[in-house]
């Protein structure tokens, strides 16, 4: 490796530092120097979390290679925008109107507006709209109109028309906040860049912390693992420690997922995910072994150098595949079809096939079949877990997780440390919606601390994070609705076929979404449904906005 010193003007005072010009990228360079405002999304340069301007040009950072870069180029972070005690118009007016949710968009969205109003200070809102849409500026929480209401407000204020005090929202001075809107407590550390969220906290480790990576096979859906080859990797640059499903149950773990436990809501919860692979690969993002190195890169290398010899099986890619008669079972404990949840009601309850008979004799009736699609949260911040040993000899997780303590159940005595030991805390988190109530990540950040017995970071790239969360759930449905001359409904019976994907946690409880809000919330005197869940070999189903509603309503909308 052949290193740089390199000067560069940022914020307006020249830093030096030292860099790998093969390798770094603006972004890795800034962090480094401990301004972790810019954030690193995507790292692909499509989601506008890590824009900064450098030589007086909008730029994404995190694709932008420091050996590109002339000596002393001026680049301008969000750090150099506005600071707590002296905020930015773009700073005052994001905390006052509404656009930081999560915030892991904001400070690049606030780069990216002060670059806009630099160029153009009186934008009509499609400008506002089309400078974002060609910048990559992207938000998942918002829905971006409060976003254009704070740039619409900032310009205003730049533009001399009104002052900082007339866009200040005024949280409610009798301190009855019940029903009011608020200011986002948050918000002032996020709009400066100074809420620290996963990867930020991980630049505030110890030293010695290692760096987790996980081996992703990715060579099938569904396979009979023959043999994992951990040799050559162990001789890889700075391995500390190659982790597989026996260093776990040797360690003391069961290494099964939620066993033992029982969600809050969930009758038959059946505990068949493994927090390694031992013998089979489920779904394609499965991981079989986890390297904990010195560096992050060191860890990946060797990852890389991990043999697994499969033998594929079936694969099951859709709730139709899997719900055949003569389908073979994808866990040998638990039928593909693992829970069923009826609806009755009027004289579906006397008799289920006399609401077919209701549909048939109606004066109108509409019928289809539909599909809803498998969806990934694209979350901005990916999945950051750092885990050690605390003070208290707890072992402290810190995480994004949507559940701190349904989330100790989840680990349950999975991984070779008692529940009543292990402390979860929510990082500052850049947004879910519904992946982070599953602690599969949190089991493997566990497993490597209390393996290695050191402090260690788990990063994920979004492409693993990608592969490795779950999905909302895929949908196929049919139903019929009919109604009376005058347009009353009278009567409606529908079935619906979910996939779950590879593990079956949360399915039971999903299937109750559908019935509840198909056809909901019209008044209908008659009906007859059925929800079915499938195991398949896809990426497995878990929370997310909405939960289990939008399938139903993909169905019984149209048919309305
Ligand atoms: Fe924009 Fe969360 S506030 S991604």
């Amino acid at each position: 490796m052949h290193l740089r010193k390199m000067w560069l003007k940022i914020n307006g005072a020249n830093r030096m530092f030292i860099c790998d010009p093969e390798k770094d990228t603006l972004a890795d360079v800034l962090r480094r120097m401990g301004l972790t405002g810019t954030k690193v999304g995507c790292d692909k340069g499509v989601c506008g979390s890590c824009s900064v301007i450098l030589n007086g040009k909008l730029t994404r950072a995190c694709t932008k290679k420091i050996k590109s870069l002339d000596e002393y180029s001026e680049v301008l972070t969000i750090e150099g925008i506005g600071t707590p005690g002296n905020l930015h118009p773009i700073q005052a007016a994001w905390i006052n109107l509404g656009a930081v949710q999560c915030g892991f968009c904001v400070p690049g969205f606030i780069v990216s507006t002060y670059a806009l109003l630099h160029e153009n200070v009186n934008p009509t809102r499609e400008e506002v709209r089309d400078w974002f849409q060609k910048n990559r500026n992207v938000c998942r929480c918002t829905g971006y109109k409060q976003i254009v209401d704070a740039v619409m407000a900032a310009a205003a204020v730049m533009r001399g028309e009104k002052t900082i005090e007339e866009i200040t929202f005024k949280n409610p001075s009798d301190g009855e906040y019940y029903g009011k809107g608020v200011l986002r407590p948050t918000a002032l550390a996020k709009v400066c860049g100074l809420a620290d969220y996963g990867d930020d906290q991980e630049l505030k480790m110890p030293a010695e912390t290692l760096k987790v990576v996980m081996v992703q096979p990715r060579l099938a859906h569904h396979a009979k693992i023959l043999k994992i080859d951990t040799s050559e990797a162990e001789k890889m640059p700075g391995v500390a420690r190659i982790i597989t499903a026996e260093d776990i149950k040797a360690a003391g773990g069961t290494n099964i997922m939620a066993e033992g436990h029982f969600h809050e809501r969930t009758t038959i919860m059946v505990p068949n995910r493994n927090v390694l692979c031992e013998d089979r690969i489920f779904r394609y993002g499965d991981p079989v072994a986890l390297v904990c190195a010195d560096t992050k890169d060191h860890a990946r290398a060797a990852a890389g150098k991990v043999k697994v010899e499969i033998e594929k099986l079936p694969e099951y890619l859709g709730y139709l595949d899997a719900a055949m008669p003569d389908a073979m079972r994808i866990h040998e404990d638990t039928p593909n079809i693992f829970a069923r949840q009826p609806v009755l009601k009027g004289a579906g309850l006397e008799e289920p096939s006399k609401v077919a008979g209701i549909i048939d004799n109606s004066e109108y009736s509409a019928e289809g079949s539909f599909f809803a699609t498998r969806e990934p949260h694209l979350s901005i911040e990916g999945d950051s877990v750092q885990a050690y040993f605390d003070e208290d000899g707890m072992l402290a997780i810190q995480c994004k997780s949507q559940g701190v303590y349904s989330s100790i159940g989840r680990i349950g005595n999975s991984v070779g440390i008692s529940r009543d030991k292990i402390r979860i805390i929510m990082n500052p988190t850049g947004a879910s919606f519904g992946w982070s109530t599953n602690a599969g990540d949190l089991c493997l950040a566990a497993a490597a601390a209390v393996i290695t017995k050191q402090p260690i970071a788990l990063s994920m790239t979004y492409e693993e994070h990608q592969h490795f969360s779950g999905k909302r759930r895929p949908c196929h449905s049919n139903g019929r609705v009919a109604c009376d001359k005058n347009g009353k409904i009278t009567a409606t019976e529908f079935e619906f076929g979910m996939d779950q994907g590879a593990y079956t946690f949360g399915g039971d409880d999903v299937i109750t979404k559908q019935v509840r809000f198909a056809f909901f919330p019209y008044n209908v005197p008659n009906v007859a449904g059925i929800s079915r869940i499938a195991i398949t070999n896809h990426n497995f189903g878990t929370a997310y906005r909405s939960y289990g509603s939008p399938q139903a309503f993909t169905m019984s909308e149209a048919l309305m």
